[in-house]
């Protein structure tokens, strides 16, 4: 059996799996807009220059392309870009390419950007000090990453509780971190950018056919044999939870979303 990119890295949720692909396109549609006002708030306009580390399933490369236009370039990044590759056009790039090894293809980037990337690596600081390395004096880094603080059942539910710890408990030891989101401001002032500021964004994830919903039951969905393979949950447990999800009186609260910003020296 081979190894996928993502395996390499201890990525936990990586784009060779299956229903990958609807997954991300489910996390585009709960979260793109927000980030699309941030990217053009910070730059993202006619003839801009705009890195995606991690890009995904490329809902915001496509977004981008538009905005920046013909004297505009977009560059995408991902380690494994299966997802990307049809999106290559004479003003977008798209590589292959591992953010922690300290490099990127290009520089001097009007707008970089990465979103539920860096949550899931080793060293944050290191490749949000890359990500900044690759802009212009000015440019703006936005980076956006889950704070778990808000994620739980509105009303106490054992069933809603133990799945949730078992989930967690499987992405952190994958090395996933849950309180990243609110460290990101502090990480940006650090790596000395100025302007730094953040806002989060909680979703809840009532309504079947809602994107957060979707974003959840998909997220759960590809880390169920992990969960199982390690005794966390049984399939009794997982059918509870199913059940409580479909209560119209079931509610929760997402993780909350941070998404910061900051500038280099002009
Ligand atoms: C959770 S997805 C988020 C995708 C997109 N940023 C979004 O929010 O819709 C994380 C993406 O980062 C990529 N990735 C993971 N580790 C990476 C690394 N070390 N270098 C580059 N990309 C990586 C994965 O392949 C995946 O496409």
């Amino acid at each position: 059996m081979g190894t996928s990119p993502g395996q390499a890295t201890g990525y936990v949720l990586d784009n060779a799996a299956a229903g990958e692909l609807e997954r991300l396109r489910a996390l585009e549609a709960a979260y793109d807009p927000t980030s699309a006002e941030h990217l053009a708030r910070l730059g993202v306009g006619p003839g801009a220059r705009v890195l995606f580390a991690g890009a995904g399933a490329g809902g915001l490369v496509t977004w981008a392309a538009g905005r920046v236009g013909a004297a505009g370039t977009v560059v995408a990044v991902d380690l494994d870009p299966r997802f990307l590759t049809a999106l290559a056009a004479p003003t977008v790039e798209v590589h292959a390419a591992d953010v922690t090894a300290g490099t990127l293809p290009g520089g001097g980037y009007d707008v970089a950007h990465a979103r539920l990337l860096l949550g899931h690596l080793p060293d944050p600081a290191a490749v949000l000090a890359t990500l900044a390395g690759g802009l212009r004096p000015g440019g703006a880094l936005l980076v956006e990453e889950y704070d778990w603080a808000s994620y739980g059942p509105a009303f106490p539910s054992p069933a809603a509780e133990r799945t949730i710890a078992a989930f967690t408990r499987v992405l952190v030891e994958g090395g996933f971190d849950p309180g990243l989101g609110r460290r990101l401001p502090t990480l940006l002032r650090r790596l000395g950018l100025s302007g730094v500021d953040a806002v989060g964004r909680v979703l809840t994830l009532r309504g079947a056919g809602s994107p957060t919903a979707s974003v959840h039951r998909q997220t759960f969905a590809a880390l169920v044999p992990k969960v199982l393979a390690a005794g966390l949950l049984t399939q009794d447990d997982l059918a509870a939870f199913a059940a409580r999800m479909a209560d119209p009186d079931f509610d929760a609260l997402t993780p909350t979303m941070v998404s910061a910003w900051g500038r280099t020296t002009p």
